[in-house]
């Protein structure tokens, strides 16, 4: 399958069974995932665990990320270090949507201890559904690029 239809998923031990029922939810649509894991449920870092999936889709390897830990925060902290990276944290189906058409974000992140199952597949359909709207969108989103530099 080609890197337009992979998605990488990664979290820290707060977010396990969730990434695992993302993996299954997205595999049955279709997509490839490229699970980083943690495989057992040891303490480990977030920051490390956002930036190896940020990697991925700055590369170009992945089209997509989805990353979780316990608050969707901090792994989004780290995934937005990398330059290339725009990702979001989402509790809701809007805001999924919109950081998609407006922000073109390339990763998503949530919560595990702030979104049930049910709502965080809703936020990944709504998320991996909705495209970049362009237009006056565009130059803000080369302007978040800019800052990079
Ligand atoms: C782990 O206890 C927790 O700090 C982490 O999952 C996350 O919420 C950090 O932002």
């Amino acid at each position: 399958m080609t890197a337009d239809r992979r998605i990488v998923l990664s979290s820290d031990h707060a977010a396990i069974p969730l990434r695992l029922a993302v993996a299954a939810h997205v595999t049955a649509q279709g997509w490839e995932v490229v699970d980083l894991g943690p495989a057992t449920p040891e303490s480990t870092n977030y920051p490390e665990r956002g930036a190896e999936a940020a990697r991925r889709v700055a590369s170009g390897d992945c089209r997509f990320g989805i990353i979780l830990c316990g608050t969707g925060q901090g792994i989004m902290m780290a995934a937005n270090k990398v330059k290339g990276v725009r990702c979001g944290v989402c509790s809701d189906t809007f805001s999924a949507r919109m950081i998609r058409q407006h922000n073109d974000a390339n990763m998503l992140s949530m919560g595990a201890r702030v979104v049930g199952e049910g709502l965080a597949l809703d936020i990944v359909d709504a998320f991996l559904s909705a495209p970049f709207d362009g237009g006056r969108h565009a130059p803000r989103v080369e302007m978040i690029k800019a800052l990079e530099a």
